[in-house]
């Protein structure tokens, strides 16, 4: 039986993810591959209504435990809805996060304890683990300046000290040290060319294991 495999997107806000995941679909449908976008947190409808709760910036009080058990949730409902039955068809799911991100803002970011963070992601994912994360590597501040740029309002998350995103982008660096088999990480500020040839390069790699 065909089984699919998932890759992860993540790293700072600005970084390019939308544009990079696009010419990956892209290139994967030229291919001949059957693909899945999706995000985190959203990717369902129940997934969708939580991100408008967690990131509504007219609530700055909601609290860090509030917060990542929402996530947590979203993300329950992602896998069990969206993510493994498009797995089990033979897709590639392509998600714009997913629970790295759950370690670098709730955890480093934040400052929620690990085991607690381990706890909450655990019982979401119940077993289940992405492939592959890339990381878009960019400083915060750059990956602001781009976000600002578009004319986009800032979510709650964005919205947060300056510090608070460097704390979230040295998380992933510090996840992509500590388990290697399961981040790559790219350099962000490099032209948009080159970013995509260095992705597309983790994708071929991916498809000779996978496949
Ligand atoms: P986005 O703007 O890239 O869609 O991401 C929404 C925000 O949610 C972004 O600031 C990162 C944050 N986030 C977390 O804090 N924890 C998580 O588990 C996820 C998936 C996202």
């Amino acid at each position: 039986m065909k089984k699919g495999f998932m890759v992860v997107f993540d790293g700072s806000n600005g970084a390019g993810k939308t544009t990079v995941i696009k010419s990956v679909e892209k290139y994967l449908l030229s291919k001949g591959f059957d693909v899945l976008l999706t995000r985190e947190p959203g990717g369902t409808p129940i997934g969708e209504k939580i991100r408008e709760v967690i990131l509504d910036p007219q609530t700055p009080e909601m609290s860090f435990m509030t917060e990542l058990m929402l996530f947590g949730a979203g993300r329950a409902q992602h896998i069990q809805e969206k993510i493994i039955p498009a797995l089990s068809k033979g897709k590639i799911v392509i998600s714009d996060r997913f629970d790295a991100a759950t370690f670098s803002f709730q955890h480093f970011a934040r400052g929620i304890d690990l085991d607690t963070i381990i706890q909450i992601n655990d019982l979401a994912l119940n077993g289940f683990n992405p492939n592959m994360n890339i990381i878009l590597d960019l400083d915060p501040a750059e990956g602001l300046k781009r976000v600002q740029s578009r004319g986009e309002g800032l979510d709650r998350l964005e919205d947060e000290k300056a510090d608070f995103l460097i704390r979230a982008r040295n998380g992933y660096l510090k996840q992509a040290e500590q388990s290697p088999e399961k981040f790559e990480v790219i350099d962000a500020s490099q032209s948009k060319e080159k970013v995509l040839e260095d992705v597309i390069h983790v994708i071929d790699v991916l498809l000779g294991k996978h496949l």
